[in-house]
């Protein structure tokens, strides 16, 4: 039988407690989503590999949904950002929320059949992120991106189609500004 519980969330650390499980990932796991990848063995060499983001899960055991938090530390790689590796849900009929505790990025997202948006991120908006479109947070700040994420245990996560043909935009640095450009590495 599952119980209610409440489960306190750290706006500023993105610490869940309880949880039930985390990951870490380097910068390095990441450096073919760049467009320049040479530029993150460049950061590297420089900073070592650092750590680029953290999840935090609350997965309750035979619960058909779960929630946690996401944790992007900041940096630039060239005219890019940290981000996360993007993905679909593996499940067709799955979407999600975002919503930003602290920190200041931008979620970028495009449909199955071409669409695209981006959505702010900033403490005080929950992006809604329907089913079928795939997500990639990008931490545009200087301080960390947490947000707490809300979806269902069922949703499995498929990365091999933006690991293969990336997201169809890029967040970048444009005149000292955020920008959300189309990729023009897009495999279609
Ligand atoms: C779950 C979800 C988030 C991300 C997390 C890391 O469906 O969207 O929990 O998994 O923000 O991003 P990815 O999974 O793209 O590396
Ligand atoms: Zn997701």
């Amino acid at each position: 039988m599952q119980f209610p519980e409440g489960v306190r969330i750290d706006g500023i650390t993105g610490d869940v407690t309880p949880s039930t499980g985390r990951y870490l990932k380097k910068l390095s796991a990441l450096r073919d989503l760049y467009e320049a990848p040479e530029l993150v063995d460049a950061y590297i060499a420089q900073h070592g590999d650092v750590d680029a983001y953290d999840v935090i899960e609350y997965r309750p055991e035979g619960s058909d949904i779960c929630f946690g938090t996401t944790i992007m530390h900041p940096g630039k790689i060239g005219r890019e950002y940290f981000l996360t590796r993007g993905h679909f849900h593996a499940k067709s009929g799955r979407g999600e929320t975002y919503y930003t505790q602290s920190g200041q990025g931008v979620l970028l997202l495009h449909s199955r059949s071409g669409e695209t948006r981006a959505v702010e991120m900033r403490p005080g908006i929950c992006a809604f992120i329907p089913p079928d479109w795939a997500h990639r947070s990008v931490n545009t700040g200087t301080e960390k991106l947490v947000f707490v994420w809300n979806c269902t245990i069922d949703a499995g996560h498929d990365y091999a189609g933006i690991a293969t043909r990336g997201m169809r935009q890029l967040a970048v640095e444009q005149n000292g500004r955020l920008a959300v450009i189309g990729n023009p590495k897009y495999r279609d």
